[in-house]
């Protein structure tokens, strides 16, 4: 009798543990299908700008900080967006660590960099400007090239320069050139700038291979900051900022036409973020006799 009172308690308790937990995972009934978290596709960090998305004539970076603390390739101060400027100096600061770099010369063959103890030293050429100043730079772009506009240089209101999300990075030798040129996609900073920026949140924006769709001409020193799992993703899946675009706005419209509470999915991923992986007990038991338990992730 004892004994039965020992197992009903214990069945009583267990059950309502299971039915605590399963309350507190509290899991959004309609499902965010994207592999990326909801919060980090609806970050400003992600914002696209280009050609057919124009930033207005006001905008500005907000928070908006000076970068200071790394080499320039250029004599005035250069701004950019707070959180995109500290992941660029983590970028600086890992590239100081290199010792060495395989990378692949203009003559198509791997050669070997091999760097001093300052390792790997990368040169912040561009950063934030202003409408107006993309207004001026794009205008003596224009005076230069015979009144051509041939995508190197946005029209004010379609520069991501003006977020102050982006960089221009290059290496000692092409910062001391008066024009940065496509040939910089041979030196080992570059390729290891391809390599390792979405560790940092940064994507290489306008590649060799998306011309067409970013309409701006291939740039091996234009690294655009979006945050972590957004860079890895485009970066591993080498796709444009616009066609990460259509994809998250069609992933969107789907979960809203199934009725998806981005509120509810938001805080569910902060709990997630916070907590180790919930558990819930099932109605199976294991050969000992234990209930199952299933972790939610
Ligand atoms: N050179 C890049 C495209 C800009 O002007 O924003
Ligand atoms: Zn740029």
């Amino acid at each position: 009798m004892k004994k039965l009172v020992c197992v009903i308690l214990s069945l009583i308790l267990c059950m309502s543990c299971a039915c605590a937990t399963a309350t507190e995972a509290n899991i959004p009934e309609v499902k965010w299908e994207h592999p990326l978290p909801l919060m980090e596709v609806q970050s400003d960090y992600t914002m696209l700008v280009n050609a057919d998305h124009l930033l207005d004539k006001s905008f500005k970076p907000d928070p908006q900080v000076k970068v200071t603390g790394i080499k320039r390739a250029t004599s005035a101060a250069v701004y950019m967006e707070k959180t995109a400027a500290e992941a660029l100096k983590k970028m600086f600061a890992a590239a100081a660590l290199v010792t060495e770099y395989n990378y692949v010369g203009a003559d198509g063959k791997t050669k070997l960099a091999q760097y001093g103890e300052d390792g790997m030293v990368l040169y912040l050429k561009s950063g934030y400007r202003s409408y107006g100043t993309q207004a001026t730079v794009y205008a003596n772009y224009l005076d230069r090239n015979n009144g051509v506009d041939d995508g190197y240089v946005a029209k004010p209101g379609s520069s991501e320069h003006q977020s102050g999300l982006c960089a221009d990075v290059l290496n000692a030798d092409y910062a001391g050139r008066p024009t940065m040129t496509q040939d910089f996609k041979w030196t080992p900073e570059a390729q290891w700038m391809k390599e390792n920026c979405a560790e940092f949140g940064f994507i290489l924006r306008y590649t060799e291979e998306a011309e067409e769709t970013t309409g701006i001409k291939f740039e091996p020193w234009h690294f655009r900051y979006v945050g972590e799992s957004v860079a890895a993703y485009i970066m591993a899946k080498e796709i444009t900022l616009e066609e990460y675009t259509e994809e998250i706005n069609a992933a969107l419209a789907d979960y809203e036409e199934r009725g998806g509470d981005s509120e509810e999915q938001i805080a569910y991923e902060f709990r997630k973020m916070n907590k180790p992986p919930e558990t819930f007990v099932l109605d199976e038991y294991g050969e000992d006799g234990d209930a199952e338990v299933s972790l939610v992730f």
